[in-house]
């Protein structure tokens, strides 16, 4: 039965969906799916919330700042109770999956190919799934593009990392005392995070030189003011404007011509990811020997099993003579409230395709909708998690989604 509810605008509306937000439970999650300015830009399209009580206190938001904008604060089996739709960050555990209602959706990163016994108890519960981390990268899903708005958060505290790290400046500094040189930072990666660590490393006035495999990354570079590292070896793009995945060989040759560009740098920040395979292993153990004692690199990949060969994620390991290598792990996670907020956002915006005038009602003939969508009513529809439950494909006329289509550009900012 809907029930009447009075947004904060003051707008008589009939709230069809309820939608709860469950407390982030992976150790170190400090992210929460939904912030309290969301939950009142929901209200006048028919989203009633429920939060967990202290959801969103890790991230600097209190259960008064949700009920001040109209949510339901409860416990976890309170909120669930009757939901239509689950917002999560981080996948759930397939015993958390069982307490949610029959036929539930849920809108968050799942990482299907990586969380089988998740999407099974997700099937089983006759759920409809989106996961944002399949959503195809073109112009019109900007807004809702999670892993971007997520990599921008960890690009700029990637760059905080290494400033804190370093003994040293970042800019260059004219004193009475004498003029110190500015810091060298080298990105390994100019995908969104590189991007984002580029633009933050020249704002705080390091001189920043980058290097990709994509050769669209140069001007992208160039365009932030940094200098793009040129090595005499062929560019390594897959689909979806994605690098591909590397041969050993390739990596080796790479290797091999970085050596000098890592040891003539101050800070070292790599960002280099395959989607869906184990971070390439681009810089050894070696090649930050060279360093000089007190230089910094920081590893955004360290979740991914590292782009650098004494990564381990989480921690600090110090390499020849003090070098101090970062395993950055749920980087995102470092930053909460902004990277709720903008996380939020991304939600609310996907929200914006699947609920209309109070209701559920997903268009699976949408190219954004269908490519997210992992179970649809209990039926595992997405191909990878297919595979890695050992079902057959779909027959070819059902949509079967598998990696993100085409980017179209991308959300960086550019310099003034
Ligand atoms: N909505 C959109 O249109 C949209 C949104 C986001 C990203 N994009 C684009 O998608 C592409 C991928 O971006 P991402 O941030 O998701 O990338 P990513 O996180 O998959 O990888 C980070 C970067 O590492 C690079 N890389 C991989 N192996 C490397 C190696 N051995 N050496 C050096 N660099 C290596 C990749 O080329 C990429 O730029 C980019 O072209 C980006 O501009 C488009």
């Amino acid at each position: 039965m809907p029930k009447v509810v009075h947004a904060p605008c003051r707008v008589l509306i009939l709230a069809a969906v309820k939608l709860a937000v469950p407390t982030e439970t992976i150790p170190g999650e400090r992210r929460v799916a939904l912030v309290p300015e969301v939950v009142a830009r929901l209200a006048p399209t028919g989203v009633e919330v429920a939060v967990q009580s202290g959801a969103g206190t890790a991230a600097g938001f209190p259960d008064a700042a949700y009920r001040d904008k109209g949510a339901t604060v409860a416990s976890l089996a309170d909120a669930l109770q009757g939901a239509d739709l689950v917002a999560k960050v981080q996948p759930p555990t397939p015993e958390e999956v069982a307490s949610w209602p029959e036929g539930v959706s849920m809108v968050g990163f799942l990482q299907p190919g990586t969380h089988s016994a998740t999407v099974e108890a997700l099937a089983a519960r006759r759920a409809t799934v989106y996961s944002l981390d399949l959503l195809p990268r073109i112009s019109r899903a900007q807004s809702m593009d999670a892993l971007s708005s997520q990599a921008t958060v960890s690009g700029y505290r990637a760059v905080l990392d290494a400033a804190e790290l370093l003994p040293k400046f970042f800019p260059l500094l004219m004193t009475a005392a004498g003029t110190v040189p500015p810091a060298k930072v080298l990105v390994i990666g100019a995908g969104v995070a590189g991007l984002q660590a580029i633009a933050t490393a020249r704002r705080l006035g390091a001189q920043v030189r980058a290097y990709d495999v994509r050769a669209a990354a140069k001007e992208e570079v160039e365009s932030l003011g940094a200098t793009f590292v040129e090595l005499p070896l062929e560019t390594q793009e897959g689909s979806g404007g994605y690098a591909r995945e590397q041969s050993e060989d390739f990596l080796a040759r790479q290797r091999e011509l970085l050596g000098r560009e890592v040891a003539a740098s101050d800070v070292l920040i790599t960002t280099a990811a395959i989607p869906g395979r184990k971070a390439p292993v681009i810089v050894t153990r070696a090649m930050i020997e060279q360093m000089e004692p007190g230089a910094a690199v920081v590893d955004m990949a360290a979740d991914g099993g590292g782009n650098c060969e004494p990564t381990e994620a989480g921690r600090d390991v110090v390499v020849g003579e003090g070098v101090v290598v970062r395993g950055m792990s749920n980087p995102p996670s470092s930053m909460p409230a902004h990277a709720s907020f903008l996380y939020a956002r991304n939600i609310a915006n996907f929200l914006g395709l699947i609920v209309s005038d109070g209701n559920l009602s997903p268009d699976f003939d949408d190219e954004v909708v269908a490519g997210t969508c992992v179970v649809r009513a209990g039926e595992v529809v997405n191909a990878a998690a297919r595979e890695a439950l050992g079902l057959p494909p779909l027959p070819a006329a059902t949509p079967a989604p598998t990696a993100p289509a085409a980017p179209a550009g991308n959300d960086q900012e550019k310099p003034q």
